[in-house]
């Protein structure tokens, strides 16, 4: 990787994580934060002043805006995207427009502009409920939700243009990712929010399903890997750690972490349709760490531990609205 990166999704949770890693290593990074007419850059603002930043502000469903700030990057970390599961049952339109016409356009731009390498984000929710455990990148697709649905077209389209044009691509699948900054959408900051908050009764959705949680420092750290090795072009590789909890045996942990005793009340809203509900996912990461040398420093519990330490600081509580369910 030559020094100019670009990062898509940079006022994100997962996306500022990486461009503070990115600048911490020495890269100029162009951070793409959403157009708004607060002129508010998301945790952008959040993330300490050093090194080379420049922000700028605008939208992936432009396709002239995507080529002009591609331009002398040699690296693109695609991560833009509508994410939350339960607003896409509400918003479909928006998530074809943002993930897959995003996606479009973003590897339109890297291909025009002669980029190096561009790394298109995915995630686990592609798999659906897991078929077999540890999940391969050969598991099959299963759209369970609009949100994977639009998820499996952006890897398609991104794949078709590695078939189509040799355009150097890498998908990068994480699992889900916890940690400072998350938005309480999100099962772990929902309960820490909660429980921090002096909450006893704690509200929550299904708690039978289980997941593979990354640290979201293990998983910046992963998208760097794919960018920087060579050879792995229109491959895609999971970023998992190969544990599997229960979101019940995930909230019991943070209470005894956070030394509180609780109660979970199963709150209506919160809960999915049956079918689209993806009840189990665990991920192989063989493929990564055998590609890369990547794998997870963070153990659930240290993750945890530095997530509630954030969480529980009165500035960045203060942000989160705990009392409200958050799609
Ligand atoms: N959080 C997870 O557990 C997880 C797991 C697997 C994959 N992912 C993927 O990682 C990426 C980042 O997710 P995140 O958890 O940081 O979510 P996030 O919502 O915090 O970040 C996504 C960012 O994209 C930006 N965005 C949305 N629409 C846009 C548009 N039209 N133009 C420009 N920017 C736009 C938003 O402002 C947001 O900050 C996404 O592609 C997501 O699908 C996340």
């Amino acid at each position: 990787m030559n020094r100019k990166v670009l990062v898509t999704g940079a006022d994100g949770f997962i996306g500022s994580h990486l461009t503070q890693l990115l600048l911490a290593e020495g890269y100029d990074v162009r951070a793409l934060s959403y157009y708004n007419s607060f002129n508010n850059n998301g945790w952008l603002e959040d993330i300490p002043a050093v090194g080379n930043l420049e922000i700028v502000s605008g939208d992936v469903r432009d396709s002239d805006f995507c080529r002009a700030i591609s331009r002398d990057c040699s690296t693109v970390f695609h991560l833009a995207a509508l994410i939350a599961i339960p607003y896409s049952y509400l918003a479909p339109d928006s998530y074809v427009d943002t993930n897959i016409r995003g996606t479009l356009n973003m590897c339109q731009a890297a291909r025009d502009c002669g980029v190096e390498r561009i790394i298109v984000t995915s995630t686990s929710e592609v798999y659906g409920t897991a078929q077999y455990v540890p999940i391969d990148e050969l598991h099959p697709r299963q759209p369970q939700s609009p949100y994977s649905a639009t998820k499996i077209g952006a890897d398609a389209i991104a794949q078709s243009f590695y078939n189509a044009f040799d355009l150097p691509l890498v998908i990068a699948r994480p699992f889900n990712t916890y940690g400072p900054r998350q938005s309480a959408r999100a099962i772990i900051p929902t309960i820490i929010t909660q429980i921090a908050n002096g909450a006893r009764e704690i509200k929550v959705g299904d708690l039978t399903p289980t997941r593979d949680f990354n640290f979201v420092e293990d998983t910046a750290r992963g998208f760097i890997a794919l960018a920087r090795t060579p050879g792995i072009e229109g491959q895609n590789f999971n970023i998992s750690t190969g544990t599997e909890i229960s979101m019940a045996e995930t909230l019991d942990t943070i209470a005894r972490l956070m030394g509180s005793e609780v109660r979970y009340v199963v709150d209506p809203q919160r809960l999915r349709p049956s079918k689209s509900e993806v009840r189990r996912l665990c991920g192989n990461s063989e493929k990564m760490r055998k590609a890369t040398g990547w794998s997870p420093r963070y153990s659930l519990e240290d993750g945890l531990t530095a997530t509630i330490e954030w969480f529980t600081r009165e500035e960045n509580l203060s942000k989160y609205k705990w009392q409200e369910y958050n799609r």
